[in-house]
C-alpha cells in the first residue's frame, strides 16, 4: 500500500479564539448584573464578576448594556425573486446592525416556500449570503399539507388566513380543519377575514385614498379573523402564533390561551396610527392596516401585562416608486429591522419600559415561542449572539443611512435615544459603530420543536 502522509500541524489554527467583554452591564435572565462575559468560538464561555483568563481580545465596554442578540421571527427579506426591493445581503446588514442576530422569513418570495424542496434551497442560498443567523417558514397553501407534514429545519407552518402581498391563501374552512388537524409543527397566522375585506373593497371600490385602507381592512376584519384561528387552534390543540396584533380588541381573546396561544406586536402597531396617514400617506400602509391611537395604548398595555409576548417588525420592504403609486397599487410593507431596537431602546429611555422586558419581548420570547435551541438568552454555554447597546446614544434615523435594498424608512427624520453599537453572531463580530464585518456568515437556526412552545419553557 502506499505510506500515509504525515499529519499537519492543525492544532495552532483550531485553538479557540477567546473574547473578553468587561465593564457592560449585562441583562442575564435573572436580571442585570456587573459581570464580565468570555466569548469563546461561538458561545458564551463564562460570565462571572471577575475573570482573570489569558484572552485575544478585551472588549471595554464601560457605560454599555450587554443584551442577548433579538430574535425577529416576521421578515419578508424578498430572496428569490423579488430582489428589486431587498435581498438577504442588504437585510441581513440591517440586522446587524439594528442588534437582530437570528431571523426567521417568512414564505411569500418568488417562488413561494411551499416545499421541502424550496425551503431547503432558501436555506442554502441563506447560508453563505446572510450575515446573521436564519430560519424560514413553509407555507401553506391549499393542496400542499405532504408537504407541511414532511418539513423540518423550520420554525413552523405560516398560513395566510387572509391575503396580503403575493398569491399564499388558505381560507377553505376543510382545508384549515386539515392543516390544524394533520400537522405538528406550530402554527403562525396573518389574520384578517377576506370575506370582510372584499365587502369592504366593493364598498370603497375607486378609491384613491389610502386612508381608506384602515377602512378596507378594518377592525372587523382582524377581530373576526383571529377569533376563527384561535377556534380552530384549540379544537385541534394545535400551538398557534398571531402575527401582528393590530386592534385592541384582540389582546382581549389572549388571556385564555389554554397554553397554545401566543401573540405579536409590531413597531408601526404600537407607534402609528390613521392620523399618521396625512404625514407619511402610503409609508404606513400595512396589513393588518394601522389603526387608532387607543388600538396603540391596548396593544402596548397588552406587553406589559403578558398578553402578548413578542415583538416583531414584519420588516416588509417595497421600493418607493412603488410605494408612491396611487392607493390601492400601493404594495403594502414597511421596513423596520433595523430600527426596531431603537425605537424599543427609545421606549426605555422615556420609561415606558424596562431594558428587561425590551430583552423578554425580543429575545428570550420569541426563542422560546419556536423553540429555537442555544439563543434568546445570556447564559454559558448559549449562542454568543450578543449586542452592546448604549442607552444614552441619540441618533436621527435617516434614508440616506438604511441598510435596507429599498433605502427608506417611516421613521425618517426621527431621534431616538438608545442604539446597538456592536453586534456579535455566533461570536463573530459582524458590526461595530457602523461597519461592518462581513467575512462570516450567519448559521441555520436550530429548532427543537420537542420543547413544546413558549408556555411549556418557563424555566428552559
Ligand atoms: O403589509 C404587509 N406586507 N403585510 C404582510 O403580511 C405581507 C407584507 C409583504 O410581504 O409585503
Amino acid at each position: 500500500g502506499t505510506a500515509q502522509a504525515p499529519r499537519a500541524p492543525v492544532w495552532f489554527c483550531v485553538a479557540a479564539m477567546k473574547t473578553l467583554i468587561k465593564n457592560a452591564t449585562v441583562i442575564l435572565p435573572a436580571g442585570r448584573a456587573d459581570v464580565s462575559v468570555v466569548i469563546e468560538d461561538d458561545h458564551i464561555a463564562d460570565i462571572d464578576a471577575a475573570i482573570q483568563l489569558p484572552v485575544d481580545r478585551v472588549v471595554d465596554a464601560s457605560g454599555l448594556y450587554l443584551i442577548p442578540g433579538l430574535i425577529d421571527d416576521q421578515v419578508h427579506f424578498r430572496e428569490p425573486g423579488l430582489t428589486h426591493k431587498e435581498d438577504l445581503a442588504h437585510a441581513s446588514r440591517a440586522c446587524a446592525k439594528g442588534g437582530v442576530t437570528t431571523f426567521l422569513e417568512m414564505p411569500n418570495t418568488k417562488p413561494n416556500t411551499v416545499s421541502v424542496e424550496s425551503l431547503a434551497s432558501k436555506l442554502e442560498l441563506a447560508s453563505s449570503r446572510s450575515l446573521v443567523n436564519f430560519g424560514f417558514y413553509i407555507g401553506a397553501t391549499p393542496g400542499n399539507i405532504e408537504e407541511l407534514k414532511a418539513a423540518e429545519r423550520t420554525p413552523g407552518i405560516k398560513i395566510f388566513i387572509g391575503s396580503s402581498t403575493g398569491d399564499l391563501l388558505v381560507d377553505d374552512q376543510d382545508a384549515l380543519e386539515r392543516i390544524f388537524d394533520e400537522t405538528t409543527l406550530p402554527i403562525t397566522a396573518h389574520c384578517e377575514d377576506e370575506a370582510t375585506v372584499r365587502a369592504n373593497q366593493e364598498r370603497y371600490a375607486g378609491t384613491t385614498d389610502v386612508r381608506d385602507h384602515s377602512r378596507i381592512r378594518d377592525h372587523e376584519a382582524a377581530i373576526v379573523c383571529t377569533r376563527r384561528a384561535l377556534d380552530l387552534a384549540f379544537r385541534h390543540n394545535h400551538r398557534f402564533h398571531v402575527l401582528h396584533v393590530s386592534t385592541g380588541a384582540e389582546t382581549d381573546l389572549f388571556a385564555d390561551h389554554r397554553g397554545l396561544i401566543t401573540a405579536e406586536a409590531c413597531p408601526h402597531h404600537l407607534f402609528f396610527h390613521v392620523g399618521d396617514y396625512d404625514r407619511l400617506g402610503s409609508l404606513v400602509q400595512m396589513n393588518p392596516s394601522i389603526k387608532d391611537v387607543e388600538d396603540n395604548r391596548q396593544i402596548w398595555q397588552a406587553l406589559l401585562d403578558g398578553r402578548i409576548q413578542v415583538i416583531a417588525t414584519d420588516h416588509a420592504p417595497h421600493t418607493l416608486e412603488e410605494k408612491q403609486l396611487p392607493y390601492p397599487q400601493s404594495p403594502s410593507g414597511l421596513p423596520a429591522v433595523e430600527n426596531v431596537l431603537a425605537l424599543m431602546l427609545d421606549q426605555v429611555h422615556q420609561e415606558q419600559c424596562s431594558l428587561e422586558q425590551v430583552v423578554q419581548w425580543m429575545c428570550e420570547a420569541p426563542a422560546r415561542v419556536w423553540d429555537v435551541v442555544g439563543k434568546g438568552r445570556i447564559a454559558v454555554g448559549y449562542d454568543a449572539d450578543l449586542v452592546l447597546v448604549d442607552l444614552q446614544r441619540e441618533q436621527e434615523v435617516r434614508n440616506e443611512q438604511q441598510e435596507t435594498k429599498c433605502g427608506w424608512s417611516p421613521w425618517h427624520g426621527e431621534r431616538l435615544t438608545g442604539w446597538a453599537v456592536q453586534t456579535w453572531v455566533m461570536g463573530h463580530e459582524v458590526y461595530r459603530d457602523g461597519q461592518f464585518d462581513l467575512s462570516q456568515s450567519g448559521q441555520e437556526a436550530v429548532f427543537d420543536h420537542s420543547r413544546g412552545g413558549y408556555w411549556k419553557t418557563a424555566d428552559h
